[in-house]
């Protein structure tokens, strides 16, 4: 599927709108260039899935990646990725990378950074510009 949208309300109303598509199990990749829209993504299925539509989800820059519960068991926990410090894929180990696979929905930022680790079967979301500063065209494919 690809969408485009004008600003940033758009991409969250095309994440809130994937969200409610995610069962357990589900690695999402979010694909794209610095200030594209991947956490701007993240953070409105992450607030989608635990019904908190003002919580706040900070970029897991330095620690790599944050946990949320959600009280939907089709779901289980949100693990929310960012790779971009990641230096080698063996070190995913050390932030839980195995207990994500098993436990819930996982999205990832920086994926190209999993390397040889990279699921197979992922769901991958791209974000690349378009027209204007604050339009993007999305890409989602399974
Ligand atoms: N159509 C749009 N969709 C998403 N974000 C937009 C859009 N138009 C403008 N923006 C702005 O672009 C920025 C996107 O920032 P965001 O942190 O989500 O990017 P990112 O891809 O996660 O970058 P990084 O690689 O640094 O993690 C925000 O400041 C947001 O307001
Ligand atoms: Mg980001």
């Amino acid at each position: 599927m690809i969408y485009n949208t004008s600003s940033e309300n758009g991409t969250i109303e095309v994440a809130t709108g994937f969200a409610t598509l995610l069962n357990t199990g589900d690695v999402i990749l979010l694909k794209g260039d610095l200030g594209m829209g991947k956490s701007v993504f993240s953070r409105a299925i992450i607030r989608h899935l635990t019904k908190s539509p003002d919580l706040n989800v900070p970029s897991p820059t330095f620690t790599l990646v944050q946990t949320y519960d959600t009280p939907d068991p089709k779901i289980g926990t949100l693990w929310h990725f960012d790779l971009y410090r990641l230096e080698s894929p063996e070190d995913l180990y050390e932030i839980g990378w195995e207990d994500a696979l098993t436990s819930g929905v996982i999205l990832v930022e920086w994926p190209e950074r999993l390397d040889y680790l990279t699921p197979r079967s992922a769901i991958t979301v791209t974000i690349t510009p378009g027209e204007t500063a604050t339009s993007r065209i999305i890409m989602i494919e399974r």
